[in-house]
């Protein structure tokens, strides 16, 4: 089965072409990080205008790159929420208008499902059940991924999400956006113990966390050594910085994956590219003789293979819209 996907949930426009869920025949990217980037962050309304502008010509350079026609195809999937609610509306209008001229079926896909997904890919030997950590610019949460579609939420950020908290912090030290991967590159070598930065508890729920309190750490101590004139050892901070977000991560991805004795830990979202968080997952899961499995490097950030894969599942579970689909700027994960 042949299927379609489309993927404009934030600042990426991709099309991609999947196999019957594991086999990726293309997967195109279009990136507006350089549009946003003299902002500091995503303009939604930009977002929105530079989805419409690409969409079209990616989805025909997906099937082009596939080696196929239109008429190859079997189904039509879409990222449909979460999202910025304008960015998504161009992607599911856009698939629900190739179902319609094609007379394809359509799958409305999550996008944290389909981050998930990314790792069927990647492990044509993974199968659920097993625990998934979702981090990424958006959403910071520990998944029981029961079946394919089946899924719960075990645990997750009360405030920010771990990516944005990278995100802020790289914006106050001026090293780029998106903020996760040059924080990665910069923390490379540095004395991860120099600076003491908070891991929050949440009282009375363990696999819950807090990235509130480790934003504003961060900044209180960048404005007070600008203040004070005091030169900040960067790679030192950056270190430290990836150890307080991976040590708030990592005992909570473990104790999940614990308490559903499934011994298979699966990462995903934006933030599963960083080196500090995947040493330490690898040494816990080397420990405890958990197997565990990370998504290879152009999988972890948005991409529309990943909604193909997932779209697959969905199907074959009947999870199919009409033309009245809509887009949700939120919505949970166990909805579908
Ligand atoms: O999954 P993604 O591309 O978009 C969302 O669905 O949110 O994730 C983007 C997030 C950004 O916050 C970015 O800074 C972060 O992933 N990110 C990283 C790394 N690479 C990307 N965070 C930490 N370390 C990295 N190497």
């Amino acid at each position: 089965m042949n299927i379609l996907a489309i993927e404009s949930s934030c600042d990426d426009t991709a099309a991609a072409v999947v196999k019957d869920g594991r086999t990726v025949l293309s997967s195109c990217v279009s990136s507006q990080i350089e549009m946003h980037t003299i902002y500091g962050g995503v303009v939604p309304e930009i977002a929105s205008r530079k989805h419409i502008e690409a969409v079209y010509g990616l989805a025909d350079q997906a099937l082009s790159d596939a080696g196929l026609t239109r008429s190859d195809l079997d189904a039509i999937a879409v990222t449909y929420a979460p999202g910025l609610i304008g960015a998504v509306l161009v992607g599911v209008n856009f698939a629900k208008g190739a179902a319609m001229s094609l007379g394809l079926p359509l799958i409305p896909v999550h996008h944290v499902r389909g981050h998930i997904a990314a790792n069927y890919i990647t492990h044509p030997d993974l199968e659920p059940p097993f625990v998934c950590l979702c981090v990424s610019g958006g959403t910071t949460a520990i998944v029981d991924v029961k079946s394919y579609t089946d899924m719960e939420i075990l645990g997750g950020t009360r405030d920010d999400a771990a990516g944005e908290c990278f995100d802020k912090v790289a914006r106050v030290l001026g090293i780029g956006y998106p903020g996760g991967a040059p924080m990665d590159k910069l923390a490379q070598g540095g004395d991860d113990r120099k600076y003491e930065l908070p891991v929050a508890h949440v009282a009375g729920a363990e696999l819950d966390m807090s990235f509130s309190g480790l934003k504003t750490a961060s900044l209180n101590l960048i404005h007070n050594a600008q203040q004070k004139g005091e030169e900040l050892d960067l790679p030192a901070f950056a270190a430290s910085f990836g150890r307080a977000v991976s040590d708030s991560l990592v005992p909570r991805s473990m104790a999940a994956l614990r308490s559903k004795g499934y011994g298979k830990l699966a990462v995903a979202g934006g933030v599963a590219a960083n080196s500090r968080i995947r040493a330490d997952l690898q040494a816990a899961c080397a420990k405890t003789g958990d197997k565990l499995y990370l998504p290879e490097l152009r999988y972890c950030g948005d991409n529309a293979a990943m909604i193909g894969c997932q779209g697959f599942y969905e199907y074959q579970a009947g999870h199919l819209a009409g033309l009245d689909l809509n887009a949700y700027a939120t919505r949970d994960i166990f909805l579908g």
